[in-house]
């Protein structure tokens, strides 16, 4: 490595913030974010790579608005879909490392069992069309370059599942959740975590970086759930910390829960890749789940000694 510098963009995002804590020990990290870097303007993405000329680069920031993208289908495609071919540019002219976010929403989710890399992916929204195109123009710059799909991101601060049932299960004694899309939810600290393991072996003096394995990487906890499973599973295990009754849970279709953008039936991701190159296995979904809530109820109990 050319120096120990890592530009984090997307400093305030799910990912982006855990990705600051985790990545620390690991070198010299600055994080930058919105509107000071404005992905729907390319040069302030080269001026902010230009200044800091990082060993590596990594890009937390997206447009993750699923159903918004419906009505803004050209932002959503500057940010998703140009601005990461810019950062690859921007990285392979360094010949530095970048990595990346991508999405179980670019597959149509009607495979029987769980995506590989090279599952071809099939788009059924806007958001996830524009984050295929983030890949593809990644894919295409070339570089070392290391795109991680994930899945149903969430954690204790951002906005997220997790916290919206949190919020409403103190609102209403009823809720309907679909209960017919199966995917992993992923933690932003695992993902962060993941990543900062990820880095350890390719910037380590003798891991030689990715040396010819650039590609695509999915990322995801282990194991799979509905919304509704997740549901369950959170406001079960947070209801007696928090001091509210579970409310009823009922769960639905998803065409009685009708949204702007169409969501994949099946989001599940096999990460056997993650396993066989760097030895990563992912801790199951229940797991990071747990650690999620601990670090939420760690927060809210110091807040009441205040
Ligand atoms: N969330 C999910 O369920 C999910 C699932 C699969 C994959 N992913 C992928 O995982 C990655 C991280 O997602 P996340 O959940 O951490 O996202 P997030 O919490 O929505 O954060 C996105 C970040 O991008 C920034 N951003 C928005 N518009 C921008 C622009 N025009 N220019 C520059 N930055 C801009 C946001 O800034 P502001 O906060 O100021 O808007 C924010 O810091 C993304 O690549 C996402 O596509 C997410």
């Amino acid at each position: 490595m050319q120096n120990n510098r890592i530009l984090i963009f997307g400093r305030m995002g799910q990912v982006g913030w855990e990705l600051r804590h985790k990545l620390a020990c690991l070198g010299q990290v600055t994080a930058v974010e919105y509107p000071e870097i404005d992905f729907s303007k390319p040069d302030s993405i080269r001026a902010a790579v230009r200044t800091f000329q990082p060993a590596v680069l990594i890009n937390a920031a997206a447009y993750t608005a699923v159903d918004q993208a419906e009505s803004e289908p050209e932002l959503a495609m500057a940010i998703n879909g140009t601005g990461p071919g810019i950062i690859a540019e921007e990285a392979k002219r360094l010949g530095s490392l970048l990595v990346h976010y991508s999405t179980d929403y670019v597959f149509d989710g009607t495979k029987q069992g769980a995506y590989v890399e090279t599952d071809a992916p099939n788009p059924v929204n806007i958001y996830g069309k524009t984050k295929l195109a983030g890949d593809e123009a990644i894919q295409a710059v070339g570089g070392e370059f290391l795109i991680l799909r994930t899945s149903w991101v969430y954690g204790a601060r951002g906005n997220n599942f997790l916290l919206t049932m949190l919020r409403l299960a103190r609102e209403r004694s009823e809720l309907r959740i679909v209960g017919d899309q199966i995917g992993a939810p992923t933690s932003s600290e695992c993902i962060a975590q993941a990543t900062a393991d990820i880095l350890t072996q390719l910037l380590a003096p003798d891991g030689g970086g990715l040396n010819g394995r650039s590609g695509i990487c999915n990322l995801t906890s282990a194991g799979e759930t509905s919304w509704y499973g997740f549901a369950k599973a959170l406001l079960t295990q947070s209801a007696a910390t928090y001091g509210f009754s579970v409310p009823n849970l009922i769960p639905i279709s998803t065409s009685e829960y009708p949204q702007p953008a169409k969501r994949p039936a099946n989001s599940r991701l096999s990460c056997q890749r993650l396993a066989q190159i760097f030895g990563i296995i992912m801790p199951s979904w229940e797991d990071a789940l747990s650690r999620v809530l601990e670090t939420l109820t760690e927060g809210a109990s110091r807040d009441e000694q205040r």
